[in-house]
C-alpha cells in the first residue's frame, strides 16, 4: 500500500479496538514468565554450550601476545576464538569497532576472545586464565581537551547537516537588544537496560539461526551475513522478547557474532550473554556533549537570532550527536546558525539512546529558553508561545503536519497549577525543602519508514500476524492485535501475533518512536490486502463489503469469516510504503513536561514531588501502553537530570562505575505521582493509522523541566548535568 495523499476516513476510525487502553496481550505469558527471552530458549536449543566473552583490558594498542594454552587445557573448554582462528570477518555497516578485535585494539573491553565451555562457570573460570599482553598506545579520552580538534562530521540522513544557516545570525545577535549566551554540558550515558545483550547460535550446515535480543531484525541479519561473508537468505535471527532496549540493542553486538564464531568452532550450539560491566564498555552509549546556545530577542520578547552548537566525540569513523537538530525546528526567529563538531575520542563507541540528539539537545536549549525568559521578565510558557511557529522556520513554504506545542503547554499549565509558581527563585519554603517548578517544550520527530506484514485467516475465524517487527515492553504485540482486530471486524481474542523473527515479512522494527505508527500501518495494509482476498473468495465486490463482528455482509449476505476462510484458510502480505509527505510536512510531535522538585536547603537533596506531561502525538492506538511509555520516559528523564553519567577515566580510557551499583539510575522511591494527558488529535499525514510514536517524546525535555525546577526552587543554575547535591551545596541560600 502506497501512502502518498493524507489519510481518509478508514476501517481504524471505527475505534472499536484502537484507541482503547486494552491489556498488554503479553501481560500473562510475561507475568508468568513463560515468555522465554534470548538467553531462555532452552527448549528450541537443548544441549547448548556456554560462551564468555574477554573484553581487552586496554583502551587503545595492541595484542602483543595471547597465550591460550593453560585455558584451553581447563575443564570442561570446547573451544576459544579469537581474531586469529576465527576466519576473515568484515564490519557490520552499523558498528564503528569491530566486534572481535585483535590485534589492533580500539576502545576497552572490545572483544578479544570467547571462551566455549560445558557450563557457564567452566568458560568464566577458563576465560581467566588466557594470558593476554599489550603494548598500550596513546589515547583521547577527554571531550573537553578533543574540542579544539574537533570537525563537522559528514551529513547523512539520520545526523543531517554538520552546518546550517538561515539569514544573518551574526549580525542579529549583536543587535538584539537582549541577549543570552550559556554553555551548558552532558555526560556519557549508559542505556541501562535489564536484560543483558544475549545471543544462542546454531549452526545447521552452513545455515545459521540466532536466538537474539535485537530491536532491528532486518538490519541485524545484514549485519551478521556481511560480518560472517555468508549469503543473507542463510541467517535467522529470532527475538520475540526483548528486556528493554532503548537503543542498546538497535544492532548486532559481541554477543550475537562470538555466538555464531563460538557455536561454529565448538560444533555445537552456543549462548553468550554479556555480563554488566562488558554492556556498558563493550556495547554502545550516549556520547557527552558540550553544547553552546546564544540567543537574540526584542525587548518584547521575540526571537530575532538563535544559534545552537553542539560538540561530542566518537571513535575514528564514528557519529555525532546530533543535539542541535531540534533547534532548527522548535522556535520561530529569522537568523539562526547550528554547528555539529565530533571529536575523535577512544572511549567505547557512541551511538543512539533513546531520543538521541534530541534528548541531550532539550537538555541544553530548554534550559536556556528558561534563561532566556528570565533575562526578559516573561514567563516560560508566555515566552515559548510568544515564538511558536507552524511552519519550519528555514522553510516557511513548508508547514507542520500539525503542531499544538501551545495547546499542550497551555493544558499542562492549567492542570498543573503553574500560576501557584513564584517567578522570584528561592522564595517558597515547605519546611526545609526549597519547593520550585520548572516547564520545559517536549519535541520529537515523526520518521515514516516502510514495513510489511503476512496475515491469514483461518477456519476458526482467527486472524494470525507475522512480522519481524519486535516489541522491546513497548506494548507492539497488542497494539498490532488491535490494529488486525479493527481491520477485519474481529474481537481482539481472535487475533495472533508473531513477532521478531526474521523468516516473516520485513517490518520498520523499534528505533527512534517509529514504531508504532508505522509496524501497525503494515499491518493495516496487510489486513486490507486479506479483506480483498475475503471478498474475492464470497464474489463480493470489496468496496461494498463491510467487516464487523466476525462476519463480512454485503447487500442481504452475511457469511462468517471463519466460514469464508475455508479448510485452506487466506492469507495475504503487504506493507506500507510511503512517497512524499514528509518532506511537503513537516512531520514531529510535540509536548510540555511540568515538573516540582524540592531542595533540602540544608543537604541540597534534591526530590521531585510531582510531574506531568501533556503529549500532541497524533492518534494514540492504545492510550494504556502509550502512558507506560511516558511514564518510563519520564523516569528516564529523572535519571538524565539528577542521576545517570558514565564516569570517565582520562588517563586508561574507560567508564569507571561498569554496574549498576555504581551507574545511578532512579528507583521507585525517586519517582513521585506522574500524570500524562495525550490531546484528542489524529494526524492525517502521518499514515493510515493518523498515529505518531510518544516513546521518545516523553522523555525529550524532562531533565530540563527538572533543571528548570532547580532553579525556579534555589535560585542556582546548573549547567553541567547530571544535577547532583554536590553542586548545589556551596551555592545554596543562607538557612536563617
Ligand atoms: Mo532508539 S535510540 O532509535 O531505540
Amino acid at each position: 500500500m502506497k501512502f502518498d495523499t493524507p489519510a481518509t476516513t478508514n476501517a481504524i476510525d471505527q475505534l472499536k479496538v484502537i484507541g482503547r487502553p486494552t491489556d498488554r496481550i503479553d501481560g500473562p505469558v510475561k507475568t508468568t514468565g513463560s515468555a522465554r527471552y534470548a538467553y531462555e530458549r532452552h527448549a528450541e536449543v537443548p544441549g547448548a554450550a556456554y560462551g564468555y566473552v574477554i573484553g581487552a583490558g586496554i583502551a587503545k594498542g595492541r595484542i602483543a601476545s595471547m597465550d591460550l594454552r593453560a585455558a584451553q587445557a581447563a575443564p570442561g573448554v570446547l573451544a576459544i576464538v579469537t581474531a586469529r582462528n576465527a576466519g576473515k570477518l568484515a564490519k557490520g555497516d552499523f558498528n564503528t569497532a569491530k566486534l572481535l578485535a585483535g590485534p589492533e585494539i580500539d576502545h576497552y573491553h572490545q572483544a578479544v576472545a570467547v571462551v566455549v565451555a560445558q557450563s557457564f562457570e567452566q568458560a568464566r573460570a577458563a576465560a581467566q586464565l588466557v594470558r593476554i599482553e599489550y603494548t598500550r598506545a596513546a589515547g583521547r579520552f577527554d571531550l573537553a581537551a578533543e574540542m579544539a580538534s574537533a570537525k563537522p562530521p559528514k551529513a547523512s540522513a539520520f545526523s543531517g547537516e554538520p552546518d546550517t544557516r538561515v539569514g544573518d545570525f551574526a549580525g542579529a545577535f549583536a543587535a538584539a537588544p537582549v541577549q543570552l549566551d550559556v554553555t551548558y554540558s552532558t555526560p556519557d550515558e549508559s542505556h541501562a537496560m535489564m536484560e543483558p545483550h544475549a545471543s544462542i547460535a546454531q549452526w545447521q550446515g552452513d545455515r545459521l539461526t540466532i536466538w537474539t535480543a535485537n530491536q532491528m531484525i532486518a538490519w541485524g541479519v545484514g549485519d551478521v551475513a556481511k560480518t560472517l561473508g555468508i549469503p543473507k537468505e542463510n541467517v535467522r535471527l529470532v527475538s520475540p522478547f526483548i528486556g528493554g532496549g532503548f537503543g542498546g540493542k538497535l544492532f548486532v553486538r559481541a554477543d550475537a557474532l562470538l555466538a555464531a564464531l563460538g557455536a561454529r568452532a565448538a560444533r555445537r550450539p552456543v549462548k553468550v550473554a554479556l555480563t554488566r560491566p562488558l554492556m556498558i564498555n563493550n556495547t554502545t552509549h550516549r556520547p557527552a556533549t558540550v553544547q553552546r546556545i546564544r540567543i537574540g530577542a526584542a525587548r518584547d520578547g521575540r526571537i530575532t537570532a538563535i544559534a545552537h552548537e553542539g560538540w561530542s566525540g566518537d571513535l575514528e569513523g564514528g557519529q555525532p550527536e546530533t543535539a542541535v537538530n531540534q533547534t532548527r525546528l522548535l522556535y520561530a526567529g529569522a537568523n539562526r546558525l547550528t554547528a555539529t563538531r565530533l571529536a575523535v575520542l577512544d572511549l567505547p563507541e557512541g551511538n543512539a539512546m533513546r531520543a538521541p540528539g534530541e534528548a541531550p539537545g532539550l537538555m541544553a536549549l530548554e534550559v536556556a529558553m528558561d534563561e532566556m525568559a528570565e533575562k526578559l521578565a516573561l514567563d516560560p510558557i508566555a515566552f515559548r508561545v510568544l515564538n511558536d511557529t507552524q511552519v519550519d522556520p528555514e522553510k516557511p513554504e513548508r508547514p507542520y503536519s500539525q503542531r499544538s506545542l501551545i495547546e499542550c503547554l497551555r493544558t499542562g499549565a492549567e492542570r498543573f497549577g503553574w500560576n501557584r509558581r513564584n517567578a522570584s527563585p528561592g522564595q517558597q519554603r515547605d519546611g526545609r525543602w526549597l519547593v520550585g517548578m520548572g516547564v520545559a517544550a517536549a519535541f520529537r520527530n515523526n520518521l515514516l519508514t516502510k514495513s510489511a506484514a503476512r496475515v491469514r485467516l483461518d477456519n476458526r475465524g482467527v486472524v494470525t500476524v507475522e512480522t519481524d517487527m519486535t516489541d522491546i515492553g513497548t506494548g507492539s504485540y497488542t497494539i498490532i492485535a488491535q490494529t488486525a482486530a479493527e481491520t477485519m471486524g474481529l474481537p481482539l481474542d481472535k487475533v495472533q501475533v508473531r513477532l521478531g523473527d526474521s523468516a516473516y515479512p520485513a517490518s520498520a522494527g523499534s528505533g527512534g518512536q517509529w514504531g508504532a505508527n508505522n509496524s501497525t500501518s503494515g499491518v493495516f495494509a496487510a489486513c486490507m490486502k486479506l479483506r480483498e482476498a475475503v471478498a474475492g473468495k464470497l464474489g463480493f465486490a470489496v468496496a461494498d463489503a463491510s467487516f464487523a463482528d466476525g462476519m463480512v455482509r454485503a447487500g442481504e449476505r452475511a457469511v462468517p469469516l471463519a466460514e469464508a476462510a475455508g479448510a485452506e484458510g487466506l492469507s495475504a502480505e503487504d506493507g506500507i510504503e510511503y512517497g512524499d509527505l514528509d518532506k511537503k510536512y513537516q512531520q514531529s510531535t510535540f509536548g510540555a513536561h511540568f515538573v516540582e522538585v524540592g531542595v533540602d536547603a540544608v543537604t541540597g537533596e534534591i526530590r521531585v514531588r510531582r510531574m506531568l506531561a501533556v503529549c500532541a502525538a497524533g492518534r494514540i492506538l492504545n492510550p494504556k501502553a502509550a502512558r507506560s511509555q511516558v511514564i518510563g520516559a519520564m523516569t528516564m528523564g529523572v535519571g538524565g537530570a539528577l542521576m545517570e553519567e558514565l564516569a570517565v577515566d582520562k588517563r586508561h580510557g574507560f567508564f569507571v562505575n561498569h554496574d549498576l551499583a555504581g551507574y545511578e539510575v532512579p528507583v521507585h522511591a525517586d519517582i513521585p505521582h506522574q500524570d500524562v494527558v495525550f490531546l484528542d488529535e489524529t494526524d492525517p499525514i502521518s499514515s493510515p493509522m493518523k498515529a505518531k510514536g510518544v516513546g521518545e517524546l516523553g522523555m525529550c525535555g524532562v531533565a530540563a523541566a527538572v533543571a528548570n525546577a532547580v532553579y525556579n526552587a534555589t535560585g542556582i543554575r546548573v549547567r553541567s548535568y547530571p544535577i547532583t547535591l554536590d553542586k548545589l551545596l556551596d551555592r545554596l541560600p543562607p538557612v536563617a
